[in-house]
């Protein structure tokens, strides 16, 4: 092949190439999610960042304004047995973090999962005492708390308290190891003792599905009212709720814009603290365990319209909402493995949801000012 040729050959392959992923790239590498909603709330990432490329910490840091560690703070990793410390990913993670310009959000204080046994265990083998559990724990907040005080926005206290599949006529509080060791003012004891080790920091109630039923006002948003109600009768210093918002293609959104509307009126701020929409429609959710099959591609563009009027709810909302969470930066990096519910792929290109969102927020800016955006901007965040 002569040279011409083989130049001219180049130039048509570079073009293709262009095509099929440079222009995608190309405009998400003028376009940064954290930009495109600055002003309105915080735009976070979860990710420990132990083992991250290079091109993925790039990507954290173009376009999420927070990052949650996804595991390293949880009970079992920070003291996996009594007294033992643990805190090189955290560390590390913060660091990176503080170094970048990027916030972090502590995750989690309480919770019935990824803890410990040996808080639960007394000598000889019997159960904890109420006493020795409670002193177990508040030497754990303030262990925690303390070390990351001044370096994180906030915590996430008490994570999944609520039970599944209630009627909402009751708190239906977990019957986790913590409610069996102590009963149900442990909740409030770990936000007395968070606000104590760290006085500035935001302090969240977290769970997901808290959203279901809100229009009906039954199950487990019913549940959660209920709850947070009692919390703030009891003095727990509680800034906001955490959705989560582990989602599919069905989700109700009437039901999610109404709660964050009544956890509004509770005084409370809200935040968007896990997010994930599955493109398989399914919402088993955990761990590959459905969802493994071919995704049609017709599902990504639901995918995006999900996002879109989930961001939207969201706009409408930017007053009350300090922060949107995804859980994971790429469908590689997620426990959703396979469902593929985040807004880029493993290789960090922008699917068509990461274009929704930047339209939304786009179209938002473009649109005449009603009512409540004018309210929004008369009476600025107070955090
Ligand atoms: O740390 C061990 C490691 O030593 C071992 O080699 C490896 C082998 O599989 O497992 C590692 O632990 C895993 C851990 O993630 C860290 O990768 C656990 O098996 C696995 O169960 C754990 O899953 C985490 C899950 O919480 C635990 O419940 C997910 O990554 C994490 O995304 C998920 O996050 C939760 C939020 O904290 C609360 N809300 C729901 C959300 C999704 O489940």
């Amino acid at each position: 092949m002569n040279k011409r040729i083989l130049i001219s050959c180049l130039i048509v392959c570079a073009a293709a190439a262009a095509t099929v992923y440079g222009e995608d790239k190309a405009e998400a590498d003028l376009k940064s999610l954290k930009e495109a909603y600055a002003g309105k709330f915080l735009i976070g990432a979860a990710g420990d960042l132990r083992g991250y490329s290079s091109d993925e910490l790039a990507n954290i840091k173009m376009h999420y304004d927070i990052v949650t560690p996804e595991n390293s703070m949880k009970p079992q990793p920070t003291q996996p047995t009594e007294n033992n410390f643990n805190f090189s990913t955290p560390d590390a993670m913060v660091d990176w973090c503080m170094k970048n310009d990027v916030k972090v959000w502590g995750h989690t204080l309480l919770w019935h999962a990824q803890t410990g046994r040996w808080f639960f265990e007394g000598p000889d083998g019997q159960p904890a005492s109420r006493e020795l559990a409670l002193e177990r724990l508040k030497k754990h907040i303030f262990t925690v708390a303390q070390r990351y005080k001044g370096r994180v926005v906030g915590w996430d206290v008490v994570n999944e308290a609520i039970d599944d599949r209630g009627t909402g006529r009751t708190e239906n509080l977990r019957r986790s190891s913590w409610y069996t060791a102590v009963g149900p003012d442990v909740l409030t004891q770990a936000f007395k003792w968070a606000r104590e080790a760290d006085p500035d920091a935001e302090l969240y109630y977290n769970d997901y599905n808290i959203e279901q039923g809100a229009v009906a006002n039954t199950g487990k948003h019913a549940s959660s009212m209920m709850l947070l109600k009692r919390l703030i009768e009891e003095g727990a210093p509680i800034t906001g709720v955490g959705i989560q918002g582990h989602w599919h293609l069905d989700t109700n959104l009437a039901d999610v814009e109404k709660a964050i509307t009544n956890y509004a009126s509770l005084g409370l701020r809200v935040a968007i603290t896990e997010l994930d929409v599955t493109a398989t429609g399914d919402n088993s959710g955990e761990f590959n365990v459905r969802g493994g099959g071919t995704i049609p591609e017709e599902n990504y563009q639901k995918q995006a319209e999900v996002y879109r009027k989930l961001f939207e709810i969201f706009l409408r909302h930017a007053d009350v909402i300090d922060r949107v969470t995804f859980w994971g930066i790429s469908d590689t990096r997620s426990w959703r493995g396979r469902q593929n519910a985040l807004l880029f792929t493993g290789r960090l290109e922008p699917k068509p949801a990461f274009h929704a969102l930047i339209e939304a927020a786009s179209k938002n800016e473009a649109a005449p000012k009603n009512e409540s955006a004018a309210k929004n901007e008369a009476a600025p965040k107070t955090d």
